[in-house]
């Protein structure tokens, strides 16, 4: 799938990723810049916080319970928020778009 990562400046920046990869490691194979993923995916850092595109939230879904627990120690913490290492991608998420927060914890 094609995924657009906008950065907190605003440059876009837009990757395809294999299917089966999660967000996160789809950020980090590209080089983009504003997600760190210092646990490596098991959501226990929250260094991979993205906003997910209102109109893609329906397809992503939100956090599950585990996710949200991790999502409270974030700054500026949305309803849109997740962690990019817990959404996986396959083709229904082609054309994703998700905003980069300012800083990673
Ligand atoms: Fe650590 Fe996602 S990479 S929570």
């Amino acid at each position: 799938p094609r995924i657009t990562f906008i950065e907190f400046d605003g440059r876009r920046v837009e990757v395809v990723a294999k299917v089966g990869t999660s967000l996160m490691e789809a950020a980090i194979d590209n080089g983009i810049d504003g997600i760190v993923a210092e646990c490596g995916g098991c959501c226990s850092c929250g260094t991979c916080h993205v906003y997910v595109a209102p109109e893609w939230i329906d397809r992503t879904g939100l956090a599950d319970p585990m996710e949200s627990d991790m999502l409270c120690i974030v700054d500026d913490l949305r309803p849109n928020s997740r962690l990019a290492c817990q959404i996986s991608l396959c083709g229904e998420l082609d054309g994703l778009v998700v905003s980069l927060p300012e800083f990673q914890l």
